[in-house]
């Protein structure tokens, strides 16, 4: 399903602002574009008012009056999506009434939200049982729609860009065809992306022109893996049996690995991204793609704090009662869980409430905890330290581990010289801790040898899940490449929240609403009732059972869950579930096929984390 609420992240816009106070200088490239923004965008106005038009005519006697109306749409997001990238990037705001995720976005923390509008709601309301009856708001719709477009050349009114802000549009848009067009993000339903795609590299096609002479060494390949991935798309329409791992490996990331060589062979480099994607880095499967400093954090990476931050890590003295230590629930040889569907609490016999998360890629999110209660690792680790059910420490306690052991007390004043601010220890473990758990990116699965280029390192059975985890099952439309994680691209800047509705037990036959409130609890809002942060998937072959309660066991069960529609699907109320209801109609063996892809996503992490030294504390006392 579609990204649903957005947890907002200004740094981007400020950035965009900063970028835009560059004086302008090479402006050939932008020229074009702007003429070929002014005629496309006047084509998409057209074929909005064709949208409204064949609205109007829909009867539900007549299925061909449907069928017309779906066929508009199809061909007012064709339209879209050649000025999307010119659009998106230009005149943010203008641009969301078209194509914005069917959902209510909230602002937090001030608990603002947005109707849903636009093509993406227009999709939705095609596709109902009774489209006829949803007319009204269609018609709503496709007029609003309609009624923007035709203003969309007055924004070039007093218009002012530069070349480098031109190819930084390019650069996103190849982003957003490569993670959210491929996999239908936007029209899950009417299946366009494939067209959609093709569509999109046309226009860029034609706007990178002005960049591909003779004189610049990586225009040849630019202008070939353009061409190729055009004709790939063109050639290859059926959206459930796209070949998106052959699509990527052999033509769109060779794309855009060379449109980043050719931007930077011209200096017209520029990033305003916040820096959360490094474009040095090749292409978005790239191990180092994302900058994981531009994620929340207090400290800075310095590896005396990963130093300490690992020790501790495994020190139980940091608990209330000396028996606990952040290892014991995310142990490294479960792939930093407990393996339990809850973890033991703190009395050492009942349970927490959820499931213990595993740590890898945890750094490279907004937000903390399956309802994103904490807004950092250092946030996290307070958290749990000072939580009864948990570890049940405190600052008193601290002290007394660092008296009892005097190799702690140098430790910390080397890491925190004096002069360094006054920090409590509760804070000088949290920045040590959470700089250690941002350590753990192995990022070299069999997928991930496969991206860099080993063609071994999957088989048949995996690249049949991978492309239906990035289609036909619509998994990345929500777990996004390339962490497979809920950070929404182009830009990463935000962490999403979804509802699904995951059942209290894996019984599907016999399906139970889970009690738990998920981030309604931190955000008193409805849209929020069950919603839960999307995690990575990757490592889950290690990490089971899942979901936030632990209630399933395989994998094969999760896939089923998903396959049936979740809570909706499965024919329990949730009024505001995220989660298309719609099955998804794969056959055993596709379950299958996905399952064995997930495997792929699992990292080899012992060899890469030495256990260092268990410390026994058991007999230091707090109080
Ligand atoms: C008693 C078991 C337990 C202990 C001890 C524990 N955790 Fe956790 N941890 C959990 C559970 C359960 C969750 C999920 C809780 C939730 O989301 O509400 C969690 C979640 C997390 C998350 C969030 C991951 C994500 O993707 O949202 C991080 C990070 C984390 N723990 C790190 C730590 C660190 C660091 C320590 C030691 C300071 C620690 N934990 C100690 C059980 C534990
Ligand atoms: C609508 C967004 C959405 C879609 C689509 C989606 N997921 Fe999820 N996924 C989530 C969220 C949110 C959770 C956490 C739910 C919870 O804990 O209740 C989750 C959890 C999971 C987990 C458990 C991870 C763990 O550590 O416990 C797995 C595995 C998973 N999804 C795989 C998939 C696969 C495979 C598909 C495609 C068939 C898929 N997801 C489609 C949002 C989505």
């Amino acid at each position: 399903m579609k990204g649903f609420f957005t947890i907002c992240c200004i740094s981007f816009c400020v950035a965009i602002m900063v970028g835009f106070t560059d004086p302008p200088r090479n402006t050939k490239g932008v020229e074009q574009a702007v003429l070929f923004y002014k005629t496309q965008s006047e084509v998409f106005a057209q074929s909005c008012v064709q949208l409204q038009i064949a609205v109007a005519g829909i009867r539900q006697d007549r299925p061909s009056t449907i069928e017309n109306a779906r066929k508009a749409l199809w061909n007012c997001r064709i339209n879209f999506k050649k000025i999307q990238f010119f659009l998106e990037y230009f005149f943010k705001s203008a641009s969301l009434i078209y194509n914005k995720a069917p959902k209510y976005e909230i602002e937090e923390p001030f608990m603002e939200y947005q109707e849903p509008i636009g093509l993406q709601v227009i999709e939705g309301l095609l596709f109902e049982n009774n489209v006829e009856a949803k007319k009204v708001d269609l018609l709503q719709q496709t007029g609003a729609v309609s009624s923007s477009a035709t203003d969309l050349n007055a924004l070039l009114y007093d218009f002012k860009a530069d070349d480098k802000q031109l190819l930084e549009s390019i650069r996103l848009e190849l982003i957003r065809i490569i993670t959210l067009g491929i996999v239908g993000f936007d029209a899950p339903l009417l299946k366009s992306g494939i067209a959609e795609s093709a569509a999109s590299l046309e226009a860029l096609q034609f706007v990178l022109k002005p960049f591909l002479t003779a004189d610049a060494k990586h225009s040849d390949s630019v202008s070939k893996y353009l061409a190729a991935s055009i004709s790939f798309l063109h050639s290859n329409q059926d959206f459930d049996r796209f070949d998106r791992l052959a699509f990527f490996t052999k033509h769109i990331l060779p794309l855009q690995r060379h449109l980043g060589l050719l931007i930077k062979e011209l200096n017209l480099e520029l990033n305003t991204t916040g820096a959360v994607l490094n474009y040095d880095a090749g292409d978005i499967f790239s191990v180092d793609v994302l900058n994981l400093t531009s994620f929340p954090h207090e400290g800075k990476p310095d590896s005396s704090l990963v130093q300490l931050g690992k020790q501790l890590f495994f020190e139980t003295g940091i608990s209330g009662n000396n028996k606990i230590s952040c290892a014991t629930c995310h142990d490294p040889a479960k792939y930093f869980t407990d393996a339990l569907p809850q973890s033991i609490a703190f009395d050492g016999h009942s349970h927490v409430q959820r499931n213990a998360a595993s740590l890898l890629y945890a750094g490279f999110q907004y937000r903390q905890f399956w309802d994103g209660r904490a807004k950092s690792l250092e946030d996290q680790v307070r958290t749990v330290i000072n939580n009864p059910q948990e570890m049940n420490g405190s600052e008193e306690s601290l002290v007394a581990l660092l008296n009892y052991k005097p190799g702690y007390k140098t430790l910390f004043d080397r890491t925190f010289p004096e002069g360094k601010g006054s920090k409590t220890n509760t804070d000088k473990v949290a920045l040590s801790i959470a700089e250690f758990v941002r350590t753990l990116n192995p990022r070299n699965s069999m997928f991930d040898q496969y991206m860099k280029g080993d063609t071994t390192a999957l088989g048949t059975q995996q690249i049949k899940g991978f492309n239906l985890f990035m289609g036909k099952a619509q998994c990345g439309t929500c777990h996004f490449a390339p962490l497979f994680n809920g950070l929404l691209p182009p830009f990463y800047n935000v962490t999403e929240v979804e509802v699904l509705g995951t059942t209290k037990t894996d019984n599907l036959e016999k399906p139970e609403a889970d009690s738990d409130r998920g981030r309604i609890n931190i955000f008193p809002i409805s849209f929020y009732e069950k919603a839960f942060k999307t995690p990575t998937v990757r490592n889950v072959s290690a990490t089971g059972p899942y979901m936030h309660n632990g209630a399933f066991k395989t994998l094969e069960a999760v896939v089923e869950f998903y396959n049936k529609g979740g809570a909706v699907g499965l024919g329990l109320p949730m009024s505001n579930q995220t989660l298309s209801a719609v099955p998804l109609k794969l056959s055993k063996e596709e379950i299958n096929d996905i399952v064995q892809f997930l495997h792929t996503l699992k990292d080899s992490v012992t060899t890469r984390i030495p256990l260092p030294q268990r410390t026994t504390t058991n007999n230091i006392n707090h109080k």
